[in-house]
């Protein structure tokens, strides 16, 4: 699942230390609290935001114990909005396991995510920055209110690019921004460096769910750990949907059922077929160009050249 493709190699020790951080999260709690934030911390994922973190930590100077924190913060951000968009998404898989929702159910999965909130926030107030305490709960309204967006676009059928990427920027690249910029913050880098890694961290983020978005279309099921396919069929337009629709003769009948939401299995099946998602993928790469030039004033090294290796790794993973 992870090493191999070496963005994690520079920082495998201290990211093994925020594992242990959120596997002990677990102790001392309501049995059912207990079991379910186990649950939860038994298998990780790519890591990648704790992997932005500790990165981003070694372009300043590297307070290991405070940037675990930080990283150890932020997966749990993370963790908690996963555990909320599976509920809302109705989805049964997750990192190749069964969701909250699914093994309990979606009361349990909103209650816990809650809970997954406050304690991302306790962690981060170890820190005694109110300057962190101020972006993480930017970032948390960001990203609720990206989620709300996409919810009120899907009713309305939206087929809009520019409403596509405000939403993502809020759901995801908000998150990224904020792993890069709380590093920087933490690992006292000057406002510059602190402004470079945010713009790096935003499109990275942009490209990563632009790449999640058209995996959804193209990716395998199995690999993802994750169902696919699933966006459309829950009333959300994507990027290759979009791409797909304006490429398309205005009384395409397609377009119709897009709308009326009829015939989805044929829609994306087509969506499939197109350009769209090839499309999608090379919009992504542009982001990851962008996020890979705000690295520019940064010297060589290896932190650097793994924050460059990622910019490639999130529009190329299958999984
Ligand atoms: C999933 O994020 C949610 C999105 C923003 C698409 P990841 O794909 O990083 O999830 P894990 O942590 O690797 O499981
Ligand atoms: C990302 O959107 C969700 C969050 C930012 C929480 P998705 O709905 O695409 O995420 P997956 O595909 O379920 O991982
Ligand atoms: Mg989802
Ligand atoms: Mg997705």
């Amino acid at each position: 699942m992870i090493g191999a493709t070496g963005y994690l190699a520079p920082v495998a020790d201290d990211i093994a230390l925020v594992g242990e951080r959120l596997r002990g999260l677990s102790m001392g709690h309501h049995p059912l609290l207990g079991d379910t934030l186990a649950y939860v911390f038994q298998t990780t994922g790519k890591q990648i935001r704790p992997a932005l973190v500790m990165l981003s930590g070694k372009l300043g100077r590297y307070d290991r114990d405070r940037l675990v924190t930080l990283a150890a913060s932020l997966e749990v951000i993370h963790t908690a909005t996963l555990v909320h968009d599976d509920s809302v998404d109705e989805a049964l898989t997750r990192r190749g396991l069964a969701t909250i929702n699914a093994v309990w159910d979606p009361t349990v999965a909103i209650l816990l995510g809650d809970f997954l909130f406050a304690q991302s926030a306790a962690l981060a107030s170890e820190l005694n920055s109110v300057r962190i305490m101020a972006l993480l709960s930017q970032t948390v309204m960001a990203m609720s209110s990206g989620e709300l967006q996409q919810y009120a676009s899907s009713k309305a059928r939206l087929v809009d690019e520019d409403d596509y990427l405000q939403r993502i920027a809020g759901k995801t690249a908000s998150l990224f921004a904020m792993c890069c910029e709380g590093a920087a913050v933490v690992s006292g880098q000057s406002e510059t460096h602190i402004d470079a890694l945010r713009r790096y961290g935003t499109n990275l983020g942009m490209a990563f769910q632009i790449a999640d978005d058209v995996l959804d279309f193209v990716g395998e099921e199995s690999r993802l750990g994750k169902p696919a396919g699933n966006d459309l069929r829950h009333g959300t337009i994507t990027l290759p949907v979009i791409l797909w629709a304006q490429s398309l003769p205005g009384g395409d009948p397609l377009l119709a059922d897009l709308q009326t939401g009829e015939n989805l299995e044929t829609v994306i099946a087509a969506v499939r077929a197109s350009g769209a998602p090839d499309e999608g993928l090379a919009r992504a790469a542009e982001y990851a160009d962008e996020a890979r030039r705000a690295l520019d004033l940064f010297p060589a090294g290896v932190a650097k050249d793994s924050l460059i290796d990622l910019a490639d790794v999130v529009i190329r993973r299958r999984s």
